[in-house]
């Protein structure tokens, strides 16, 4: 794959929420870091097997660890630069098993009904409101096998802080609370058995634009298709 190195411009009001970045400028590793030490955990210890969509994956901070465990990864994101670094930052070793794909996450998804067994989503589900969620859900639906699996976090109470101290938000992003975000993804993924676990974060991404300390509670699911 070519290394693709214009950024991609945010249009908030169509919730296309990148960074407009060149990503290859940021360093080797993610722009978001190592990952949060919780949801590593549960990726470790859960089964993650067959083919896996990874929506909205970013430059990749947890791809090589799905690709380590799965048939076949298809990372997808809406920024083709960030695609394009996880490609270059993929070991060799499990590149014959990775396809990046370019995707608008708020439309229909062009891939075929049923055709993945499992669909990871992190950092990015908060981001849209309730409404626009639900067509996201209704679409991992869709292209998720029966008894397919779905592993996603849900940032709440987020606090966002430049450098300077100035709170920062996204276009009209939602900014869910605690208790509705759970309310609300039981209600979504109701046609699933659900596991919720809860966790709080606070951390700086220094390469986001504009840089920025988050702090927030998040939910982290796995939910299996009934
Ligand atoms: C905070 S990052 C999270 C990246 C990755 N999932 C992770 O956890 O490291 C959000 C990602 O969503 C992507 N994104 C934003 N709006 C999108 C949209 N409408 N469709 C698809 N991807 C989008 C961004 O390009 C970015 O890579």
């Amino acid at each position: 794959m070519k290394k693709i190195y214009v950024p991609t411009t945010p249009e908030e009001e169509r919730y296309i929420f990148t960074e407009g970045i060149n990503y290859f400028s940021t360093g080797e590793g993610s722009i978001w870091g190592a990952g949060d030490d919780y949801t590593l955990k549960i990726l470790e210890r859960i089964q993650v097997k067959g083919k896996w969509l990874n929506l909205a994956s970013g430059d990749g901070r947890y791809n090589s660890i799905l690709l380590s465990k799965a048939d076949f990864v298809t990372a997808s994101d809406i920024d083709e630069g960030a695609l394009s670094k996880l490609w270059h930052g993929t070991p060799e070793k499990f590149r014959h098993k990775l396809k990046t794909v370019k995707l608008n996450i708020t439309e229909e998804f062009p891939f075929d009904d049923m055709s993945f067994d499992g669909i990871f989503c992190t950092g990015t589900l908060h981001l849209f409101p309730n409404n626009v969620l639900g067509n996201i859900v209704s679409e991992i639906g869709r292209v998720l096998k029966p008894k397919g699996r779905v592993i996603i976090d849900f940032a709440t109470e987020i606090k966002r802080t430049s450098p300077e101290g100035k709170v920062i938000t996204f276009g009209k992003e939602p900014l869910y609370n605690f208790d509705e975000a759970k309310a609300l993804l039981r209600s979504l993924f109701r046609n699933y058995s659900v596991e919720m676990h809860d966790s709080e974060v606070v951390e700086e991404f220094q390469a986001a634009n504009p840089p920025y300390k988050l702090s927030c509670r998040f939910i982290v699911m796995i939910a299996d298709k009934n």
